[in-house]
């Protein structure tokens, strides 16, 4: 039995429309919502983030994330044999996201679902197709986190729709005699659902409830700081590690201030933190795959290192993995 499992290929996407701050303050001034850019900046770090185009869907921009990151591993789709998509944005009811991807991606038969854990989408789907490959229940492995928030943001709630984008990001994750994943740690607690969701469903045809999303941003922000750093010292402490052996922090990318008082907590320098909110708003379970593929496409973060991926989001959830790229 295979050991362990290891990324071999990162990929992302962005779909091209690229909305700043000015431009979205511009448009929200249209209906009478007054932002700008300066409070955006200041209160999250982000300038700017991307929205896909009508009729574009999770799928599309996960097909687009996965030839990069199929690409990168040297392998070709007819080679994977399990596909998981983190999305809390699917293109339909069902069939899930993931065997919509596969068929996009000209492949059939191979095991694929979704994984619905909002921003924490990306290290749960990580760490269930680390499980799989560990039991050689697969050896070649697409997970992935892929988000069109867009269509769920409320544009007349200033307080949430300039915090959230549109992308996709994809890692291979295959069997491996040497160790990539070392330790995961994931959790859930349903009793603070009503300060991060989207309170919709469908019944009868109908859309029963708001199908947009609502939050409580300070509780959240607080429930967030804590939870990473409780997240990243049980990881540390499953393999057996430090925060010293943390060579890269990449948190789920929702808020600078968020991903700053934790790097403080873990000890780590901001110089050690990939961050890439400023560019792609919070792209929920995208988030964490895009700034991991950016970082190891820009060079930051190189094979051999240490990284420690984090989550946090609604249901509440969190969670992280340490991985040794
Ligand atoms: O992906 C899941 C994880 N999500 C998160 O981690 C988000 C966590 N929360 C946050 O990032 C922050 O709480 C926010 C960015 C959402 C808000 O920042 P804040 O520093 O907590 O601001 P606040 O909610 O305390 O609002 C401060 C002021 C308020 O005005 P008053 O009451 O002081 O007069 C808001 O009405 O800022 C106002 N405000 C805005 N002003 C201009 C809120 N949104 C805006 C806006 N533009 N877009």
């Amino acid at each position: 039995m295979t050991l362990y499992s290891r990324i071999t290929g990162t990929g992302s996407y962005l779909p091209p429309r690229r909305v700043s701050n000015d431009e979205l303050a511009q448009e929200l001034a249209g209906r009478g919502i007054e932002t700008s850019n300066e409070w955006i900046v200041e209160r999250t770090g982000i300038h700017a983030r991307h929205f896909a185009a009508d009729g574009v869907n999770s799928s599309d921009l996960a097909l687009e994330a996965c030839r990069h990151a199929l690409e990168a591993a040297g392998r070709n789709a007819v080679e994977v044999d399990l596909i998981i998509v983190a999305t809390s944005t699917p293109d339909m009811v069902f069939p899930s996201s993931a065997a919509i991807l596969q068929h996009k991606l000209g492949i059939a038969g191979c095991p694929a679902f979704d994984v619905q854990a909002v921003c924490s989408g990306f290290v749960y789907a990580l760490t269930v197709a680390d499980a799989m490959v560990r039991t050689g229940a697969a050896k070649c492995a697409l997970v992935v986190g892929a988000e069109v928030f867009s269509r769920i943001l409320d544009f007349n709630d200033r307080t949430t729709c300039v915090l959230f984008g549109d992308g996709a990001g994809a890692v291979v994750l295959e069997a491996s005699d040497t160790p990539g994943i070392l330790a995961s740690d994931l959790h859930a607690d349903g009793s603070h659902v009503g300060i991060l969701c989207v309170p919709g469903h469908v019944s009868g045809g109908q859309v029963l409830g708001t199908p947009l999303l609502h939050m409580d941003g300070q509780a959240v922000f607080k429930l967030a700081v804590r939870v990473l750093e409780e997240a990243a010292r049980a990881t540390l402490a499953k393999a057996g590690k430090t925060e010293a052996d943390i060579d890269w922090l990449i948190p789920h990318q929702a808020n600078i201030r968020i991903m700053q008082g934790t790097a403080k907590k873990l000890k780590l320098g901001l110089d050690k933190v990939v961050v890439t909110v400023h560019e792609h708003g919070n792209t929920s379970a995208a988030s964490i795959p895009l700034a991991l593929d950016a970082a190891v496409r820009g060079g930051q973060v190189r094979t051999g290192d240490t990284v420690m991926l984090e989550g946090v989001g609604g249901g509440f959830t969190w969670g992280a993995v340490l991985l040794n790229l």
